[in-house]
């Protein structure tokens, strides 16, 4: 039998940067897509859009820790390559570093993720910092950061007047320095993410960022073509599940109701 290939490591992901090697990234929510996709991609993201992908809410702030950690340890399980990363929720690291290292640990221990994701540049780089030293793996996240939507008056694209793009520039320092391995960016415009991409030397992954990034990541229900009702630019969709989905059930429906299925060779003597 073949070797198995090796698990990515984290830091892999600069040396994959430095070799000018894409890093791709899916959102993963549960130990079955978890296997369908390990070892596919390099990084599965339990994100917190958990909240609204799987229990429909409207915005990602409601999602608790303890629901990441069941989400988390099910992605897990299904993982032997791909890195998996672990969104923290929201007020779970902003209050203080403390409380950050408790939840980030609780992660890490819990589910034997390999590194957390957080929201923020500057004001986070000391809670980066912290995570980093005590060996917790941190994936920033700046640009559009979902948990301050209400702040930010919606889901709209970051960085298009000088203040924001500038202060953008120094977050993606900021988290640099602070020892953050990988920094997702949302919704940027192409240029300035191409810039920030090129001004650090850690993976920059993009969502609605252009392809000046080192990485790409997607929200893998939305890229499978489950969730029909957003359609935003910046997603290609690569397949078109829901169709597929609803057809399969009119069918069983259908059969169920005609007394076609169960057939014999469904049913036991
Ligand atoms: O929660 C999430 O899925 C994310 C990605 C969109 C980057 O943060």
């Amino acid at each position: 039998m073949p070797d198995e290939p090796k698990p990515l490591t984290i830091p892999d992901l600069r040396e994959m940067k430095a070799a000018g090697r894409k890093v791709t990234v899916l959102t993963c929510y549960d130990a079955l897509f978890a296997r369908l996709l390990d070892g596919i991609v390099d990084i599965l993201l339990v994100g917190d859009s958990l909240n609204q992908v799987l229990a429909g809410h409207e915005t990602t702030l409601s999602a608790s820790l303890d629901q990441m950690i069941y989400h988390a340890q099910a992605v897990r399980r299904g993982a032997r390559q791909s890195l998996v990363f672990v969104d923290l929720p929201f007020l779970t690291y902003q209050v203080t570093v403390e409380e950050a290292l408790r939840n980030a640990g609780r992660v890490m221990k819990e589910t034997g993720a390999h590194g957390v994701k957080l929201e923020g540049g500057e004001h986070m780089a000391e809670t980066v910092r912290a995570l980093v030293r005590v060996g917790i793996p941190v994936m920033g996240h700046i640009g559009l950061t979902p948990q301050s939507v209400n702040q930010l008056g919606g889901y709209r694209i970051q960085g298009r007047d000088r203040v924001v793009a500038d202060r953008m520039r120094s977050d993606a320092r900021f988290l640099e320095e602070a020892g953050a391995s990988s920094m997702v960016l949302e919704l940027v415009p192409a240029p300035l993410a191409a810039e920030v991409s090129r001004s650090v030397a850690i993976p920059t992954i993009g969502i609605g960022a252009g392809p000046g990034c080192d990485g790409q990541v997607l929200v893998l229900h939305d890229m499978l073509g489950l969730n029909e009702d957003f359609a935003p630019k910046f997603l290609k969709k690569y397949a078109e599940l829901a169709d597929t989905v609803r057809d399969a059930a009119r069918c069983f429906a259908e059969e169920v109701r005609a007394g076609r299925y169960p057939g014999k060779e469904h049913s036991f003597e």
